[in-house]
């Protein structure tokens, strides 16, 4: 059974795609099953995860062909335990083919049937592009959980989080009663600045419980790891955005409604922040 999250804010450039691969690359080196889903046409996500250029179907093929199921795009990534469904340019298009209802009665609720909890994965990802689309709306309902990366350093940051919230509301309302808010994540922090601290205490103040204690610091080795394609935890896993990322993979984890099998987590969790949260050998990972 996989527990979906889907990483969502139409804010662009807020973190999301660094927030799912980075978030896919911890869970992966707990041990975990990861299937991550790249909903958007920029694929930036794929560029870094794909292993080799398109050869099966991606995103695109599974929203719009009926025949194609989930098995048929599943393509490996470079990182062990977690599998990738490519997003591509054709994702642009998917828009306005969802918009004829004769095709899509129900619109936002395609993904949904193709992306079952019913799989080998424990955890499913959905990366979600900068907009309030039909496809983000898509990756919403196929989820269990919604976090929603904030940039912290920015006063525009709350801009458009009312028509967010009010969008997962019509998703749950309709087609997906059991989505909840798995969290708000503070990105790019930076502590010791005000501007900084103003936000995550607005934050804090508006979603209370809802507000992940996770942050995810300003870091240059984010940027340089982005740089040459790799991961923060691949680039420099004692960084203190790699720490981060597996802080947050043990909140996302603890966080759940109904947790993960207990036998899988508890001594791969206590290995893996022993692990990276010192200066002990390298974690070890599962093929
Ligand atoms: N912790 C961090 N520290 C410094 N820079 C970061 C950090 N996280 C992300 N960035 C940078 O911010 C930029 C935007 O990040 P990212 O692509 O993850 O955002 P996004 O929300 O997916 O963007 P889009 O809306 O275009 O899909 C990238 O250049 C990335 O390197
Ligand atoms: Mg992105």
């Amino acid at each position: 059974m996989a527990i979906r999250i889907s990483i969502a804010n139409q804010k662009g450039g807020c973190g999301k795609t660094s927030t799912a691969i980075n978030l896919a690359d911890a869970l992966r080196r707990m041990n975990y099953k990861v299937l991550f889903l790249d909903c958007d046409a920029q694929a930036n996500a794929t560029k870094l995860l794909q292993m080799q250029p398109e050869a099966n179907p991606g995103v695109t093929e599974l929203i719009l062909n009926p025949d194609i199921k989930l098995d048929d795009c599943l393509t490996a990534t470079k990182l062990p335990n977690v599998s990738l469904i490519r997003g591509n340019i054709r994702l642009a298009s998917v828009e306005n083919r969802l918009r004829e209802p004769s095709l899509y009665p129900i619109p936002i609720g395609v993904l949904k049937g193709k992306v079952r909890k019913e799989t080998d994965f424990d955890i499913i990802l959905f990366d979600t592009p900068p907009s309030l689309s039909l496809i983000t709306m898509n990756a919403l309902a196929a989820s269990d959980y919604v976090i929603v990366p904030m940039e912290s350093g920015s006063g525009f940051s709350f801009d458009g989080l009312d028509d967010l919230l009010n969008i997962i509301a019509t998703v749950r309302n309709s087609v997906q009663p059991d989505l909840a808010i798995l969290g708000v994540l503070l990105t790019k922090h930076d502590s010791r600045r005000n501007v900084c601290q103003a936000v995550f205490q607005m934050v804090q103040d508006r979603f209370k419980n809802d507000c992940l204690s996770t942050t995810i610091s300003m870091s240059t080795a984010a940027q340089k790891a982005e740089l040459q394609r790799d991961t923060v935890l691949q680039y420099d896993r004692k960084c203190s955005a790699s720490r981060d990322y597996i802080a947050l993979a043990v909140e996302v984890v603890t966080r759940l409604k109904n947790p993960l099998p207990t036998a899988r987590v508890k001594p791969e969790v206590a290995k893996v922040i022993a692990e990276v949260l010192t200066d002990a050998p390298p974690v070890a990972v599962s093929a």
